[in-house]
């Protein structure tokens, strides 16, 4: 249990002062020693268009596969737009996905999210655990982490202030790491 696991951390707002960012960079840094967690970049992605993909994936397509391929375990923090997942993010995901070598496939995944009604995100991440059985992820199912009323729980430089959240992260961890080592073998 002592090699060091890599996690990628998509976020699922391009905004700059997302509170999902807010949210995966406060995991981060509450990641323990042996996980590095590196950051996708999702904003320059094209809307998925199968003949661009006949002719190629773009490079920041490559790029996210390549960083899922490599990955042990994925983290993905959505917020809910209609209640579902924000088109950037399926967009992503639907350019990754296609063959051959599909990388999502047989990956860990945590999921979190915040939002700013009282639900957190509730909708988005049952709807991002739908897509994931279609991409053979493996999700955890606990703990949990739906930041409800998002504006409350962070300030304006981004420092989460919600300390129910803030006792969940390191519990995320935990399962995320062990369920990593465990379909390791
Ligand atoms: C197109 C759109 C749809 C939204 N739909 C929902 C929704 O269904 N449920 C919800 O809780 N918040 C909804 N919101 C509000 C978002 O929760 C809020 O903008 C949040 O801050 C987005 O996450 P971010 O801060 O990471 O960008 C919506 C926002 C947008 C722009």
């Amino acid at each position: 249990m002592t090699d060091t696991l890599r996690v990628l951390g998509i976020s699922g707002s391009l905004r700059k002062g997302s509170f999902n960012t807010a949210l995966l960079r406060t995991a981060i840094a509450k990641a323990p020693p042996d996980v590095k967690v590196e950051i996708a970049d999702i904003s320059a992605i094209p809307a998925y268009n199968e003949d661009l993909r006949t002719q190629g994936f773009p490079a920041t397509v490559e790029k996210l596969r390549r960083q899922i391929a490599e990955a042990d375990a994925l983290l993905i923090a959505t917020p809910e737009y209609n209640f579902s997942v924000p088109g950037v993010l399926k967009n992503a995901i639907d350019w990754a996905s296609r063959p051959p070598n599909q990388p999502f496939a047989g990956k860990p995944l945590a999921i979190m999210g915040a939002s700013g009604s009282t639900s957190g995100t509730m909708r988005a991440q049952y709807h991002l655990r739908q897509i994931a059985v279609f991409l053979d992820m493996h999700p955890i199912n606990k703990p949990e982490i739906f930041v409800r009323t998002a504006h409350n729980a962070f300030d304006g430089s981004g420092q989460l202030h919600d300390e129910g959240t803030a006792k969940l992260l390191p519990q995320m961890w935990t399962a995320l790491v062990t369920w990593t080592h465990k379909l390791k073998g």
